[in-house]
């Protein structure tokens, strides 16, 4: 496996294969894998030559410093993954790489942006399309890989992608889970024990709205849902809404295709995202 640090080196390394009809896939992440990364990589790998991983934390998609100063960088756990899973590049540069000088960055996203994490996290959509342009203009994939967990990202890159009219396609992978329901994320590892119990409400109630949709109209479904994740100590709910897969607003008519439940909260000190598809 290489690990490159430049875009120069990383370009060298894979612009002869590109001219040589090699399909290159990226996994853009930002670091602390875990097995929702890896199938990442094991579902580029079946569609793809070369399989590029970026591991950089991203400083223009945090919207509290803090935030960014606790993220997990667990690097040489990192590398031993990436090797274990068959990664062939591993692409992890500096902050001064990725952005040498002052930069304006502002595209247009549609009204999806300002709605549910866009809400909670102003600006984080733009940090998020920023740095995927430019890790997509160092690598030149054809593919990139992206976990459904962040359903809202997956949209908002989509949206970038279509704008710059790039020749990449995005594939968005299934939510991997633990055995009890919760679905993997790097912030998981911030949660106490009593966090990671009181975290798992998030996912019981998805499934219990997936599981109840044909019986219950989508307002009953809400009520009993925001009931459900505000029975538990310790979860502040930001949100939790059934709408619609593309422009995520809201859905009353549970015929319409395309429909999501989303849910955010806060489970003591880490927030956290998760959702499910309804048909
Ligand atoms: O999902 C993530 O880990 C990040 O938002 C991404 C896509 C790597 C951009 O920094």
């Amino acid at each position: 496996m290489e690990i490159i640090n430049t875009i120069a080196a990383l370009k060298m390394l894979l612009e002869p294969l590109k001219q040589a009809q090699q399909k290159i896939a990226i996994v853009p992440t930002m670091g602390a894998l875990h097995k929702g990364h890896v199938s990442l990589i094991a579902a580029a790998k079946q569609q793809a030559d070369i399989v590029v991983c970026s591991i950089f934390v991203n400083p223009t998609q945090f919207t509290d410093v803090k935030d960014l100063e606790k993220y997990p960088r667990p690097l040489e756990h990192d590398i031993q993954m990436l090797e274990d899973a068959g990664c062939q590049v591993v692409f992890m540069p500096s902050v001064k790489e990725m952005y040498p000088g002052a930069e304006e960055w502002h595209i247009d996203l549609g009204n999806a942006e300002f709605l549910l994490e866009g809400e909670f996290r102003k600006g984080h959509y733009q940090g998020v399309t920023q740095i995927v342009k430019k890790l997509f203009d160092a690598v030149n994939p054809d593919l990139a890989f992206f976990g459904q967990k962040d359903f809202q990202q997956v949209l908002m890159i989509k949206k970038m992608v279509a704008t710059f009219n790039l020749p990449v396609q995005i594939v968005s992978c299934p939510i991997i889970r633990d055995a009890d329901g919760l679905a993997m994320s790097s912030r998981n590892i911030h949660l106490t024990p009593a966090d990671r119990q009181h975290a798992l409400i998030l996912s019981k109630t998805l499934q219990f709205v997936k599981e109840h949709f044909q019986q219950y109209s989508i307002p009953v479904l809400l009520e009993k849902a925001t009931e459900m994740l505000q029975s538990v100590n310790g979860v502040e709910l930001d949100y939790f809404t059934i709408a619609n897969g593309e422009t995520l607003l809201p859905e009353s008519n549970k015929n319409a295709e395309n429909l999501v439940a989303l849910v955010a909260a806060k489970v003591g000190e880490t927030r956290l995202i998760d959702n499910i598809l309804l048909n």
